[in-house]
């Protein structure tokens, strides 16, 4: 059985950082118009719990489960499945789609068109991690922590079939042998 070595990219403190200024930036432009933050599940779980308790202004919380890879994620499948759809209406809501990673662009470009046909009144991107080297589709990322580079990452939520989404920092996942 192959083992793993884990380089870190970033650490608890530089994600602490990245989400301390994404929270000033969203709590200047989101204040008083109640937003609804919309985390993509599951890889968005740990982001969002952190960014929500930065934002510290009035919003709400919905999620939608989405996913483009199979169980190894080593290459998007290219189609979106929806486990989990939104359970409630956004139309003339203020929207805020919140994704760990965008790498492809697949899913936040599916999860846009997915809410667009919703009407919200307005709808922005928020991501922790920008992997611009394998993007296929051209999205807009209002809200950006920081861009990575083109290795697998797992921690803080994302994962490799389904390890390592506990790990507080984002690491570069190599495989020996
Ligand atoms: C990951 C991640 C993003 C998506 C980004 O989710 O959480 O949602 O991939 O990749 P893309 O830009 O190439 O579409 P994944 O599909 O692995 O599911 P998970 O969130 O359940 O881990």
């Amino acid at each position: 059985m192959s083992e793993f070595q884990l380089e870190m990219l970033y650490t608890p403190g530089d994600i602490e950082s990245a989400i301390a200024r994404l929270a000033r930036e969203i709590r200047r432009d989101y204040r008083n118009k109640n937003p609804v933050l919309l985390g993509v599940l599951k890889g968005c779980f740990v982001f969002m719990a952190d960014l929500v308790r930065a934002l510290d202004i009035p919003l709400e919380t919905e999620f939608v489960s989405l996913s483009s890879y199979g169980p190894r994620r080593t290459q998007s499948k290219g189609t979106i499945e929806v486990f989990q759809g939104l359970r409630k209406p956004v139309r003339g809501r203020h929207v805020i789609v919140v994704e760990d990673i965008v790498d492809t662009g697949i899913t936040v470009d599916f999860a846009i068109r997915y809410l667009r046909r919703r009407r919200p009144a307005t709808l922005r991107v928020c991501a922790l991690f920008d992997k611009t080297a394998r993007r296929r589709v051209d999205v807009p990322i209002d809200y950006l922590g920081y861009k990575v580079p083109d290795c697998f990452l797992v921690g803080y939520g994302l994962d490799y079939d389904e390890r390592f989404r506990y790990l507080p920092g984002l690491y570069c996942l190599k495989e020996d042998g």
